[in-house]
Formats: structure tokens, C-alpha cells, sequence
């Protein structure tokens, strides 16, 4: 039988939003990806000039959360990534965004056999009672060059353009080791693996074997 309730968490890039995934359509799970609600508060503030500060205008807006829309193209901007994990330093907009996924998960859906919800404090927050929680890691490297291999297939980035390629990775690499850096140290809910959590280091991983290890994993766990 299926397991009611999944918890992935890892830094940015860690392939969690891929592996979530996958693992929803095998033991037929509804999908939450919290990082999506961090970024639509990132986003609104950046078209809206909003300085990231401003704590009061930023909870409200997170507590009119379901007012956004969470399919826009825009949200996966890396600059929108560094707007959310500033953002997301702030108690009352996590509180408040953690509100709106404690709400997706107790929603029952009929052809759903529980939940799966990715992100950076689900198995020590969001849900510490969850049945099996996943905490993915991998080398900044490795995450910045798989990040570059997505801007490749996205058209973004021409393969043959070494010095373009050098630059981006090298701009990629730092900004996801600033964002770990602000995503370890915050005091609020710091990304961290909780204790019980099965951490799988992917850096020597192909994607089929961390879907397949994760899950012997569930399997296992249920
Ligand atoms: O997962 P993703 O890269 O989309 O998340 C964007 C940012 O949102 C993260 O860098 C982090 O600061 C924040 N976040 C968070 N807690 C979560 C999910 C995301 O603080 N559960």
C-alpha cells in the first residue's frame, strides 16, 4: 500500500522538484512544491519594487497567497530564486505559507493515496510526523552544471559556446552557493536534514538511480 505522506528536502538544485515528482506519479501522490510559494512572493515583490524589508506588506501578501498564480513561466527565474530565499528569512511569511501547505495536504482528493511535498523544512517543520522523509544532496559543482545542462535543453544556452558556457557556470555556481549560504543560516526553520530523514548524497547519481533508490526507500518505509 501507498504511504500517506513524503517528505524531500535538499538545497537548491539538488534535482528534489524532479525526484517529487516522479515519486507522485508512482504511488499516486499529490504534489506540492513549497519553493513555488517563496517565489511567487519573490516575484510579486520584484515587479512590484517592493523592498524585501518591507516584513508587513510581504506577510500579507503571503496570507493572500492562493490570489497568485503559481503556473507563471516567470517564477523559475534565478532571480526570482534569490528574491524567495531572501523573502523566506521572514517568521511570519513562513508562517503563512506554511499555512496554505498544511491546507493542500489535509485536502483529501479522491484518486489520491496521500501527499508529497518538496522543499527546504518539510520533514523538520512542515511535517515532522511524515512516513518517510528524503533529504537529497549533491555537490555545488555538480548542481551548477546540471543547472547549465538545463539551460542548454531550455534553448537558453548554446552548447558549443564555451566562453558564454564558462561565465554562466560560473555565475550559476555562485549564486547557488549564496543562496545555501542564506538557506543554512537563517534562525527560521534553517535547511538542515532532520534526524530521521534518509539523506541520499547524489553527486556520483544518475537521476534513474535516485528515483530508483528513493523508491526501495518508500518501499521499504510502508
Ligand atoms: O526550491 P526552490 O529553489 O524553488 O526555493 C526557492 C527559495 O525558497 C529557496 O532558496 C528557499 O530560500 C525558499 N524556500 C524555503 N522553504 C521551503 C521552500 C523554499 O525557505 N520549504
Amino acid at each position: 500500500s501507498a504511504p500517506a505522506f513524503i517528505a524531500v528536502d535538499g538545497p537548491a538544485a539538488c534535482g528534489k522538484g524532479t525526484l517529487a515528482k516522479s515519486l507522485a506519479l508512482k504511488f499516486n501522490l499529490k504534489h506540492l512544491d513549497t519553493g513555488l510559494l517563496y517565489r511567487a512572493i519573490g516575484y510579486k515583490a520584484l515587479q512590484l519594487s517592493i523592498p524585501f524589508d518591507n516584513k508587513e506588506w510581504l506577510v500579507q501578501l503571503s496570507s493572500r497567497l492562493s490570489s497568485l498564480d503559481l503556473s507563471e513561466p516567470g517564477l523559475r527565474s534565478d532571480d526570482v530564486a534569490t528574491a524567495a530565499s531572501k523573502i523566506s528569512i521572514i517568521p511570519g511569511v513562513r508562517e503563512a505559507l506554511n499555512a496554505y501547505s498544511r491546507q493542500f495536504s489535509s485536502t483529501m482528493h479522491p484518486n489520491s493515496q496521500g501527499t508529497i511535498l518538496d522543499g527546504r523544512d518539510v520533514g523538520t517543520v512542515l511535517c515532522p510526523d511524515a512516513h518517510v522523509k528524503l533529504f537529497l544532496t549533491a555537490s555545488a559543482e555538480v548542481r551548477a552544471r546540471r543547472r547549465l545542462q538545463e539551460l542548454v535543453l531550455k534553448g537558453m544556452l548554446k552548447e558549443g559556446d564555451v566562453d558564454a558556457r564558462d561565465a554562466m557556470y560560473e555565475r550559476v555556481l555562485e549564486d547557488l552557493k549564496e543562496r545555501d549560504q542564506r538557506d543554512t543560516s537563517r534562525s527560521t526553520a534553517p535547511l538542515r536534514a532532520a534526524e530521521d530523514a534518509h539523506t541520499l548524497d547524489t553527486t556520483h547519481m544518475s537521476a534513474v538511480e535516485v528515483v530508483t533508490e528513493a523508491e526501495r526507500i518508500v518501499m521499504k518505509a510502508c
